[in-house]
């Protein structure tokens, strides 16, 4: 081969690299690009997801702060009894995934409410048994209407079963132990120790030290032993804050 046959080919492979080198780089410009939209992508929908939990959440506190608004004694008691709940379930291990659900449960815990006559839900009187029975209605009815409404999940339990105890003795459904589903049972204790600490018509709340003994004495009759033992992991003046931000 010739000096210039040489120079020629050397000439023609620079080319061809020159010209590899430009499609790897404008191949790598374009998945960059591909990256940077799917990043892009990624970013929407997470952001569409927040959104969408976020008006589930405004949904189900519109229709808590409904049920709440026809009971002038119990103020907040829902966000209260939410706020010590989600601590307890916490306390008591409850896989984080579970508790969005959880929570909306909480806060709907008496919908059922809504099919009790006002004459008797305020009665301020001894219930006579039919009445009584009515009342204890509620949890059913409560979930009933929340039936369809699948995002609720696992919320739609403690709708349900918030009134059963660990003796099996409560109701709707008598049932006992851990056949009540845990975010029931968690919710029986925050239930009672908001009942204990807010103040009624008929007497003042006790302080949380005083709520704690006696929900301490209905560990194993009323309570779930370890829910009451996850309970006393959290301070007094954890729960007092939390009643604080919910007053
Ligand atoms: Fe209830």
């Amino acid at each position: 081969m010739t000096a210039s046959g040489t120079e020629d080919t050397v000439a023609t492979l620079r080319a061809r690299l020159q010209r590899t080198e430009e499609q790897a780089s404008a191949r790598q410009h374009q998945l960059e690009r591909y990256a940077a939209d799917l990043r892009e992508v990624f970013k929407q929908e997470r952001t569409r997801a927040q959104e969408l939990r976020e008006s589930y959440k405004a949904t189900v506190r519109a229709l808590s702060n409904a049920v709440e608004a026809r009971d002038a004694y119990t103020g907040r008691h829902a966000e209260r009894v939410t706020a010590y709940g989600i601590a307890l379930a916490h306390a008591a291990g409850v896989e984080a995934e579970r508790l969005a659900q959880i929570e909306f449960g909480f806060l709907l815990h008496d919908v059922g409410k809504v099919g009790v006559p006002d004459a008797i839900l305020f009665k301020p009187g001894a219930l006579t048994p039919d009445e009584f029975a009515l009342i204890a209605r509620h949890p059913v009815i409560g979930s009933e209407i929340l039936r369809d409404v699948g995002f609720l999940g696992e919320g739609k339990l403690v709708v349900r079963h918030h009134h059963e105890r660990w003796d099996g003795t409560g109701y709707p459904d008598r049932l006992p132990g851990d056949e009540i589903p845990l975010a029931a049972r968690i919710f029986a204790v925050a239930d009672a120790l908001d009942a204990l600490t807010t103040d009624r018509p008929y007497r003042r709340g006790t302080r949380f030290e005083r709520a704690r003994e006696e929900i301490r004495k209905h560990a194993g009759s009323q309570f779930d032993p370890d829910v009451v033992a996850a309970f006393d992991t959290i301070s007094d003046a954890t729960f007092a804050a939390l009643r604080a931000t919910n007053t």
